[in-house]
This record gives structure tokens, sequence and C-alpha cells, in this order.
């Protein structure tokens, strides 16, 4: 079904919503067009999986989106656990197993101007069933992809609702026929589009420090949790699209990809080793399942 079917479709009216101060129905029009995230990008989100009915590592996203809020000098209006009350309620609500939840904050509802308006931030929220069997698909068999100059700005550990500059790098490695773009910016391989990456070289895995250009993805701090704890030497470190070519190991993580090979860059293999059964990338997925199970009692 293509996108424009889905609108057109009720598809899109289904789930929960949350807009002003209130459950809504997802298709209701409630957001002004003075909303500060609609005109200007102004505000930050954050994106958690909800599995057997629950939130899955919901403190490191919780965490997250306050050092995004602080970063951009938004105001909260609202303390930490009424937001994770929030979340916990509308996902009761929903009543779903599997779904992802989305939660953004914008400057708020104000005449449009650059300055900060002096009003309250605005939260809105879904929550919307998710068919995990795309993304198995790719968890089992990998992602071909290419890569492209990381052309966005300095702040990409801020979880920013400005995304354009990764939209359209996904999009033209999609009519391109590749399923995904690796950034790489003054040399070095940054992230991909909606995923941190990671390469394994012999014993070794390499991953871009968390520094302020890349997202510090939530699904890459417990990939290293685990990594350690297991005696596996991680270094966070920079690398180049040669050593990604040339790694044991490529693989990319996110809440909604969790963990999957990169097989292709440009139709040439890589990450020949990616797939043995004791590849690092192959235990992580199996600690990740583990932790599911965990967070269901
Ligand atoms: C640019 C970017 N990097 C990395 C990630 C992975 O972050 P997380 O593991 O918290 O989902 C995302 C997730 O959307 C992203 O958009």
């Amino acid at each position: 079904m293509s996108n424009i079917e889905r609108m057109n479709g009720s598809e899109w009216q289904e789930g929960v919503a949350y807009a002003r101060g209130r459950f809504v129905e997802p298709g209701d029009a409630v957001i002004p067009i003075e909303d500060r995230a609609h005109q200007f990008g102004d505000g930050i989100y954050e994106v958690i999986r909800v599995i057997g009915g629950r939130p899955l590592l919901i403190d490191y996203h919780m965490e997250r989106f306050e050092i995004s809020a602080k970063a951009i000098k938004l105001r909260l209006d609202r303390s930490m656990d009424n937001l994770r009350q929030l979340v916990l309620d509308a996902i009761a609500r929903s009543g779903y197993d599997d779904a992802q939840v989305y939660f953004q904050l914008s400057r708020g509802l104000a005449r449009r101007e650059h300055s900060f308006p002096d009003v309250p931030s605005h939260l809105s929220l879904t929550v919307r069933r998710m068919d995990d069997s795309v993304f198995e698909g790719a968890r089992k068999h990998g992602l071909s992809m290419t890569w492209t100059e990381d052309v966005r700005w300095k702040y990409c550990y801020i979880k920013s609702l400005n995304l354009l500059p990764n939209v359209m790098a996904k999009q033209a490695a999609l009519d391109e026929g590749y399923q995904d773009a690796i950034f790489v910016r003054d040399g070095f391989v940054t992230e991909c589009t909606s995923s941190n990456i990671a390469i394994v070289k012999g014993q070794t895995v390499y991953t871009h420090p968390a520094n302020e250009r890349v997202l510090h993805g939530v699904t890459r701090r417990f990939a290293l949790k685990y990594l350690r704890e297991a005696g596996v030497e991680v270094r966070e470190e920079m690398f180049t699209m040669e050593d990604l070519m040339q790694a044991d190991e490529v693989f990319t993580m996110s809440t909604i990809i969790e963990f999957a090979p990169v097989i292709k860059v440009n139709g040439t293999d890589v990450g020949v080793k990616t797939t043995s059964s004791d590849s690092v990338l192959r235990r992580l997925q199996s600690a990740y399942q583990s932790q599911i199970k965990r967070n269901e009692h």
C-alpha cells in the first residue's frame, strides 16, 4: 500500500493521540497553524518501542529527552515523572502489545517570530500499532546501503524535529535502489539517517564517539553497556568508509531496527563475518531479546 493510499484510508487515524493537554482522536485537527513545531521545527522528540505492552529502555529515552530540551533551552512545563506517567497511560489506553510511542515537545503556540515566545511548551504524543515483520527481514537478511556526505548541523546529539537532511538522504538512497544511507563527515563515518552504526575488526567494536556529531542512540547505549559487561573491547573512535568496507562486521542499531547487519555498500559486499553464529551482531541480537523478556515481567 502506498503512503497516499494509507492517508486516504483510515490507518493513520488509528491509535491513541494526545495534544493540547488531552487525549484526542488521531485524525482530529487540534494543532494550530502557529505551533512552533509546525512553523520552525522548533522542538524535540522521542520514539519508544513498546513490546508486550511495555515501553523498552524508557529510562534512557527520558534522560535523552531532558538533555535535548536543555540543549535548545526548551521549558518542559511538566515534571519528567508526569511525562513518564503520560506515556504509560497512553500505552495502556491503546491496548497494543506491539507499538511505538512518538512524543514531541514544541516551543509552544505563538505568532510566528524567531525570538522565543513566553508561552508554555506544547507536548503531543501518539501510540501506533507496529508491524515488526518488515524489520524482522532486515535483522535476518541485512541491509544494502549507500553513503553520502553528512551535511547536517553540528548538534546532532539533540533529537531535534529538524530532520530534513536525514529525510533527503533516505529518499535519495531509496531512489537509487538502496535501503538507507551512511553519513560521512570530513572523511569519517558518523551514523545512518535514522540509526547508529558500528563495525567490528577482529575482536574489537568501533563506533563513532557520542559527541555532538551523532545522536546518542538508546540502542547504541544498550549495546555498549552489554558488550563491555561481556568483556568485548569497544572503542568509541571515528572510522572511515575504507575501514568499514574492510570490517569483519558492520551493523546498524536503533529503537525500530534494533540490530541489523549491513551487508552491501554501493553494491559491494561488506561485513563478511556478520552472519556467523558467534558474531558480535548475533550476540547483541540475543542479548536484546533477553532484555525484552526481562522487560515483560
Ligand atoms: C539520526 C539517528 N541516529 C541514531 C538513531 C538511533 O537512536 P535510538 O537507538 O535511540 O533509536 C536514530 C533514531 O531515530 C536517529 O534518528
